[in-house]
């Protein structure tokens, strides 16, 4: 069976050796224009004289367009319409484009670029937290609030009672492949449009807006992405639609790639936070009441800020059963980059906050924090499988049984909450008693060097919060030599998506993985798709795919069998043979004789997620189809002399469900921690008082090298399947282990503690410094 088998990757061995294509390794047909943005250089006011002589005859330039030159606003944004592709006369940030060059080199066309003279009459810009909510700047009337029982109250009665706040970091996706488009203008006007893109329809959508066009006459093709992390969802919109743009006004193909410092300038990144909390408690750590803030700077354009901000209220629960709590966020609307959907989607901003207070508490308490934790755990409900059932129906009084039921704060209830076992298991293989005690005794005899170690849950939400996102199509061809290929609306972007569900095409054929061929997302043969984000990638295409893959095997079987005076319950595809009533053949003969019977060998499929319901201003609901859960342990070393620190180990024990693939899934899992792990600790953005990012390229910004991987990294996989009826009973995976990483951040805050009395309060980015400082705060007492 080739479901549940740890094949590398679909393309392991194109990107090993340089030759998998990426957008901009497509040979351009003859006359490309290689296109640059001029960028804004302040972060706000009006434009109030823009000279672009000098741009226009720098030599290799084709043509040069201004707002008011493109054929319609050009609107960019996957959301609020507010994101026109130029300016106008109104800048917004510190990097957004003002002009658009075209040239015969991409250096002719970035050089040309800074040529120009923008005078600007600048105005106050709203820079931070502060500044909007002093301005009441924000998108929405007001903040969104959710509540479940009294927290106020219940916070007033607890026998304790902690306040605080965290600073959260956002950060930059530092995908290997940065933002690339290529338009080649077809006959008639119609559009083909390549793009790194996690959204092709999107892009579809925004460029036949654009050029006017209907969008059948514009075809996205998206093979792969040299890496997506959400920064790929709507962030390409721009690029495409510029490319289209200048294609359809020159009738030649046009290539667009922003540098690296440019994409830092222009583009989105993780949403920053600061969340305010207060929690009541009894003398075990259990909660009584909790409220939360959070302010969530959300730059100049709305983009997913809504979806993104919701989901880290949805996660402000985490693992936790929470009596009374209230959240309160705050969409804050800021002259900095448009923020956009990152790995998480919100999700762990919303995460850190409670974990953050798990550790507040077990400090006040002098409890260990993991403790805390299990106190405060969902109820568990068996181990994994389905939930257990009783054999016999219960009477009906007895329905109140769902009492020993966890339920979100959003109302829906936690019917798998397997973290119980998860963490017992986690805690004896990781040895986390006799390590946290051994940690105490280091730090006893250590004045300079301290050591701290966390293990943390995470519980993650599965689905597209917007329910009508939740669906997937796909297309499978079966040719006459019995070769396969398979389309699906899902994008590649590393993850290993293509290969996971080619595995499922193979199974239901009873082929081998290499007799599928995987052909690129492409708009013109599955439509209306939606991003591949919201991890649901293989479940909605895996599922899409089966459907079209069976109905192919259904007809093949029904023909097969009258051929034999047989049913066609009695063919079986195993093995790259199909079993006709005791007679077997190859699947090439079987495609064949059905093809010569004029069997339809072509299918669509379709998929849409069940049980889903969602009232996102209510804050009430089924927004989630499951949860994935994980957990990690962490152990750290700082200097408290210099702020530095090592990750010295991490245990992981994770739960894809029934993986399609183990391998990949572990691949997941290594790399979501330690990017989780960066956003928490080294990977630093820094905007000046004047709203300009200083931190543009990797001199500047740390993303963790392979060095900076944890010396010891166990990581293993949690053996239930999902209680859903999901692909083969797997569970997505591609963001919930992102958030094992806040293990590694709270460990620094346990090794600071260590220098105490005082609670270290400890900021994200936990960087040397904030490190370092947080050991001053520790040292200087409460
Ligand atoms: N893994 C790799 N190698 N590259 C990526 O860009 N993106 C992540 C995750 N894992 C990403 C990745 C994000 S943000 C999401 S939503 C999922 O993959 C998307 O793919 P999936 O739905 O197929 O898991
Ligand atoms: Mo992932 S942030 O949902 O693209």
């Amino acid at each position: 069976m080739s479901v549940s088998n740890p094949l590398p990757h679909d393309a392991a061995r194109l990107h090993v050796t340089g030759t998998a294509r990426y957008v901009d390794d497509i040979p351009t047909p003859r006359g490309c224009l290689y296109l640059a943005f001029g960028l804004s250089t302040v972060a706000a006011g009006r434009i109030t004289a823009l000279d672009l002589d000098a741009v226009r005859a720098a030599p290799g330039v084709v043509g040069v367009w201004e707002a008011a030159d493109l054929p319609s606003d050009c609107d960019c944004s996957p959301s609020a319409h507010d994101e026109p592709l130029l300016s106008g006369n109104s800048i917004r940030y510190c990097g957004q484009p003002v002009f658009l060059v075209a040239a015969t080199s991409h250096h002719t066309a970035r050089r040309a670029a800074r040529l120009a003279r923008i005078e600007v009459q600048e105005r106050d810009a709203v820079l931070n937290v502060e500044d909007a909510l002093d301005t009441d700047s924000r998108f929405e009337d007001g903040p969104l609030v959710w509540e479940r029982g009294d927290a106020g109250e219940a916070i007033d009665d607890a026998p304790h009672r902690v306040e605080g706040q965290i600073a959260i970091g956002g950060q930059e996706h530092f995908y290997l492949e940065g933002q690339c488009a290529l338009a080649l203008p077809q006959e008639d006007g119609d559009m083909l449009v390549h793009a790194s893109t996690q959204h092709p329809t999107e892009i579809q959508h925004k460029v036949a807006h654009a050029l006017g066009l209907p969008m059948h006459a514009v075809r996205v093709e998206t093979r792969r992405m040299g890496g997506g992390f959400g920064g790929k969802e709507s962030q390409g919109n721009a690029l495409a639609v510029a490319c289209a743009v200048v294609a359809a006004a020159t009738g030649r193909p046009a290539k667009m790639r922003y540098d690296r410092d440019d994409d830092f300038m222009i583009t989105g990144k993780r949403h920053d936070f600061r969340i305010e909390y207060s929690a009541g408690f009894d003398d075990d750590g259990r909660l009584r009441g909790v409220e939360f803030v959070h302010l969530v700077r959300c730059g100049w354009a709305q983009d997913l800020s809504l979806p993104v901000a919701d989901r880290a209220m949805l996660h402000a629960d985490n693992a936790y059963d929470l009596p009374a709590v209230r959240i309160e966020s705050h969409r804050l609307k800021t002259n900095t980059q448009s923020a956009t959907a990152f790995r998480g989607f919100g999700g762990p901003q919303g995460m850190l906050g409670i974990e953050r207070v798990m550790d507040h508490v077990a400090h006040v308490l002098g409890r260990d924090p993991l403790e805390v934790r299990r106190v405060n755990y969902y109820p568990g409900v068996g181990g994994g499988l389905s939930a257990p059932r009783s054999a016999k129906p219960s009477p009906p009084e007895d329905i109140s049984e769902p009492e020993k039921q966890g339920i979100t704060p959003y109302g829906q209830p936690v019917e798998d909450f397997i973290l119980h076992e998860m963490t017992e298991r986690l805690a004896r293989t990781s040895d986390y008693a006799a390590r946290r005690a051994a940690v105490a005794d280091w730090n006893d005899s250590h004045p300079v060097l301290k050591r701290g170690i966390a293990l943390t849950p995470v519980k993650f939400g599965i689905s597209f919060t917007l329910t009508h996102l939740n669906q997937a199509g796909a297309l499978v061809h079966v040719y006459q030599d019995g070769s396969v290929a398979m389309n699906h609306g899902g994008t590649e972007m590393g993850q290993g998506l293509f290969q996971k569900v080619a595995q499922v095409a193979a199974d239901r054929f009873g082929l081998p993985p290499e007799a599928i061929r995987i052909t690129a997302t492409d708009t013109a043969k599955v439509p209306n798709t939606s991003a591949t984000a919201a991890s649901s990638g293989s479940d909605l295409n895996g599922m899409a795919v089966r459907a079209a893959c069976d109905t192919i095997r259904d007809r093949m079987a029904a023909y097969l069998a009258t051929l034999h005076q047989s049913t066609a319950d009695r063919v079986t595809f195993t093995d790259g043979q199909v079993d006709v009533a005791g007679r077997s053949m190859s699947f090439a003969d079987a495609a064949r004789l059905c093809y010569e019977g004029r069997v339809s060998l072509s299918s669509t499929g379709f998929y849409k997620t069940p049980k889903l319901s969602w009232d996102r201003k209510k804050g009430e609901g089924r927004p989630f189809f499951y949860f994935a859960y994980g957990a990690a342990c962490t152990e750290v070393a700082i200097d408290t002399l210099t702020g530095e620190y090592r990750i010295l180990r991490a245990d992981i024990l994770h739960d894809c469900g029934r993986s399609l693939n183990p391998a990949i899934d572990t691949g997941q899992i290594e790399g979501g921690y330690v990017q989780g792990a960066g956003w928490l600790t080294t990977e630093e953005l820094v905007w000046d008082e004047t709203g300009r990012l200083r931190t543009h390229a990797p001199s500047t910004y740390k993303i963790p090298a392979c060095s900076d991987r944890p010396a010891v990294f166990n990581v293993a996989l949690w053996d239930g399947e999902n209680r859903e009826n999901t692909i083969y009973r797997s569970k997505a995976v591609g963001e919930p282990p992102f958030m094992l990483g806040i293990s590694a951040f709270l460990a620094l805050s346990d090794a600071v503690a260590a220098c105490g009395p005082g609670y270290p309060a400890l900021n994200a980015p936990a960087t040397t410094e904030e490190v370092l400082n947080a050991v001053g705060r520790a040292r200087d007492g409460a």
